[in-house]
């Protein structure tokens, strides 16, 4: 269908799409998603080429201008090459050991005081739940502002604008939530703008004033605008993201619950008393991220990354021109049996030292992508995820609703359709 293309199928049941097209023409196809035509890869060896070899060649601005780049401008994701480098080494001072550890001390008594309120929900939707709750957690990690209190105007814009992001008519027309979005970001650019200032005045421990400070090697710093434009795509990329693997990890733990003892008994042996999780205890949860590998490989919550090429490629005898928009199938190299043993199985000790199938296969495994635009905030999501993982596991015992039979949605976000039900009881 010339117009349509293989949009509908992409919307609806887009790994189905993709596995059909596989079986009709191998690793290396075409689709025509929203009135373009892209290519579309899959395997670890394209993975490499893509993100990694030929990443030069592979314009991320490009690739994810559409459709996110209006609402995102100035995103690290969304600039390539020197600039991009440029910004990348700054932006690290965010998230060094320091200033990672009073992100950790900041978040642990949100974190204990929202779950408390879980138990009050029987059933919990457990994907709304935690997006509430990593919304608050950005507000005040990013930003040192409460959220949940008397920023109520400001709350709603970070959540329309990340809701543009992920939805399903990314275009700027009357009455969309991306039109909404557009106007989130209006109110947040000006606002951030003003907390910016204050915090030059007078930093305290958020990210807004570690960046503030931060400088390169050659003491570039960046302008007031283009940090504030960082922490506007930071918003988006830690906020689904994370909420999507800590659901991941509930449903998987409720499905398996001799796993969910397990890693209880790890966290109540790790951090036995009352006092909070340091960051020395993190390594220390290590069945836990076992679980966070595993259910990052079976939801990934990116199934593809998208890029464009500025140059002519050649990938294993075909020929991929100029100004194209390529993608990397992620979800599809997470299942696949050569590399996998069982791979539709939950089995969280393939991560184990001693059988590490992950490393038998280069690049195969990518949930955080790979090559120069490799996810910034990597040790970030993991810690939230232990911290929030932690709480839960101490707090609640939890279980699927009877007969219940999850479906997941693997765009524009990897989540279950329903929210995820489950029924928690006290600890
Ligand atoms: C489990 C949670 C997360 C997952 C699965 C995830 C996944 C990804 C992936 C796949 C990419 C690469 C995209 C590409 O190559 O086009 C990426 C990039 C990025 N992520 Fe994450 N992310 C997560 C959490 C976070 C958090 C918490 C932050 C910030 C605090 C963050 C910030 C970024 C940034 C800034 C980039 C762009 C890096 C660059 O362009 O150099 N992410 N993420």
């Amino acid at each position: 269908m010339p117009l349509v293309g293989d949009t509908l199928g992409f919307l609806t049941r887009p790994v189905d799409l993709f596995n059909k097209k596989q079986r009709r023409y191998g690793n290396v196809f075409k689709a025509r998603l929203f009135g373009r035509t892209g290519v579309y890869l899959l395997g670890a060896e394209a993975n490499k080429f893509v993100l990694v070899e030929q990443a030069r060649s592979c314009s991320s601005q490009e690739g994810w201008r559409f459709p996110i780049g209006e609402l995102f401008h100035g995103g690290l994701m969304l600039r390539d090459g020197e600039e991009h480098k440029q910004h990348r080494g700054i932006l690290q001072a965010a998230f060094k050991k320091e200033p990672m550890r009073q992100y950790l001390e900041v978040m642990a008594p949100i974190v204990d005081r929202r779950l408390a309120a879980w138990g009050e929900q029987t059933p919990l939707r457990v994907f709304p739940a935690v997006k509430a709750l990593t919304l608050e957690l950005a507000g005040k990690v990013f930003f040192d502002l409460d959220f949940s209190q008397d920023l109520a105007s400001l709350s709603q814009a970070m959540a329309d604008l990340v809701a543009a992001a992920t939805t399903l008519v990314p275009f700027n027309l009357p009455f969309t939530q991306y039109r909404r979005g557009m106007k989130g970001r209006q109110l947040l650019q000006e606002y951030f703008g003003r907390v910016l200032h204050e915090r030059r005045q007078a930093p305290a421990t958020d990210m807004l004033s570690h960046l503030s400070q931060a400088e390169d090697a050659d003491g570039r710093r960046l302008t007031d605008a283009e940090i504030v434009d960082h922490l506007i795509f930071f918003l988006m990329a830690a906020h689904d993201t994370t909420a999507s693997t800590l659901t991941s990890m509930v449903y998987e733990l409720a499905a398996h619950p001799e796993w969910q003892d397990k890693v209880r008994a790890e966290s109540q042996a790790v951090c036995p008393g009352p006092a909070g999780l340091e960051p020395t205890h993190l390594p220390q949860l290590e069945q836990l991220g076992y679980v966070m590998d595993e259910s990052l490989r079976l939801h990934p919550p990116l199934i593809l990354i998208p890029r464009y090429t500025t140059q002519e490629l050649v990938y294993e005898g075909y020929t991929i021109p100029a100004h194209t928009h390529v993608s990397v199938l992620l979800y599809h190299n997470h299942r696949t049996p050569t590399h996998w043993s069982a791979p539709d199985q939950f089995d969280p000790l393939r991560f184990a030292a001693g059988r590490a199938e992950h490393r038998k296969c280069p690049f195969g495994y990518a949930p955080f992508g790979a090559g120069q635009h490799f996810c910034l905030g990597f040790a970030f999501a993991e810690m939230q995820v232990k911290l929030v993982m932690h709480h839960l596991l101490r707090r609640f015992r939890w279980q699927l609703p009877a007969g219940y039979q999850v479906e997941f949605a693997s765009i524009p976000i990897q989540h279950p359709k329903d929210g995820l039900p489950i029924v928690l009881e006290t600890v």
